[in-house]
């Protein structure tokens, strides 16, 4: 079974409780939280507080997207307010088999995620490190814009890339995923997929349980 992961970037913070509650209610199993400290990506979106105070609305798996210099700095900390897999980006991080040691120390699930421009072979090092790889669609920074095909390719190398070495590691995709384009990302070996604006622009319930439908499940 294929995950969709909701990004609450797209969310209405002015409802941020209600939005969550819906997208639960719709079967999505995960909450993306996409953390930006406004010099790894151009935009600050929100840190600690928030992710602490949402904590208790949901069970759902909450899935933290660091896009941060330096992101072993506040591993423990996003741990400690009830981060369930902490991804990380190889460029921001010197060291990043000590990321992934920082955050299996911490009982969470480590995620490695590169860039569109990122070539694959980065990941090479950390396949059966890592519980998750995120091969981002979009360039990072914002949500709302179009999927760059060249990165499906990117996917499909993943994927064989680990089942070369017989791993079933977790791949998601995050950026401009939407109804028309999922299956496509899908079937080249993503099965975890993150969903801003296409979840949380219009009405949150209705369009998760129409999203779960189009991936399969
Ligand atoms: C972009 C973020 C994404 C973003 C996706 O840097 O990592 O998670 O919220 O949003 P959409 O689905 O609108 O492209
Ligand atoms: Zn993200």
């Amino acid at each position: 079974m294929n995950i969709l992961s909701t990004s609450i970037l797209a969310a209405d913070f002015k409802n941020l409780g209600q939005q969550i509650v819906d997208v639960d209610s719709a079967g999505a199993q995960y909450l993306h939280i996409d953390v930006m400290d406004g010099m790894f990506v151009p935009s600050i979106s929100f840190g600690m507080p928030v992710i602490e105070s949402i904590r208790s609305a949901t069970d759902m798996v909450f899935d933290v997207h660091l896009m941060i210099m330096d992101p072993i700095r506040y591993v423990e900390e996003f741990a400690k307010i009830g981060s369930d897999i902490i991804t990380f980006h190889q460029e921001a991080a010197d060291d990043p088999q000590a990321v992934i040691d920082k955050i299996h120390g911490l009982g969470k699930k480590a995620g490695i995620a590169i860039k569109p421009k990122t070539p694959v072979s980065v990941l090479l090092p950390y396949l059966d490190k890592v519980e998750m790889i995120l091969v981002m669609t979009v360039e990072p920074g914002f949500g709302g814009q179009k999927l760059i095909p060249e990165t499906i390719d990117k996917v499909r190398e993943v994927r064989k890339m680990l089942d070369d070495k017989n791993l079933t590691t977790d791949i998601q995709v995050d950026g401009g995923i939407n109804d028309a384009n999922v299956m496509a990302i899908i079937e080249v070996g993503a099965n975890v997929i993150v969903a801003g604006s296409a979840v949380f622009k219009g009405n949150a319930k209705e369009n998760a349980t129409k999203f779960l439908k189009t991936m399969g499940n």
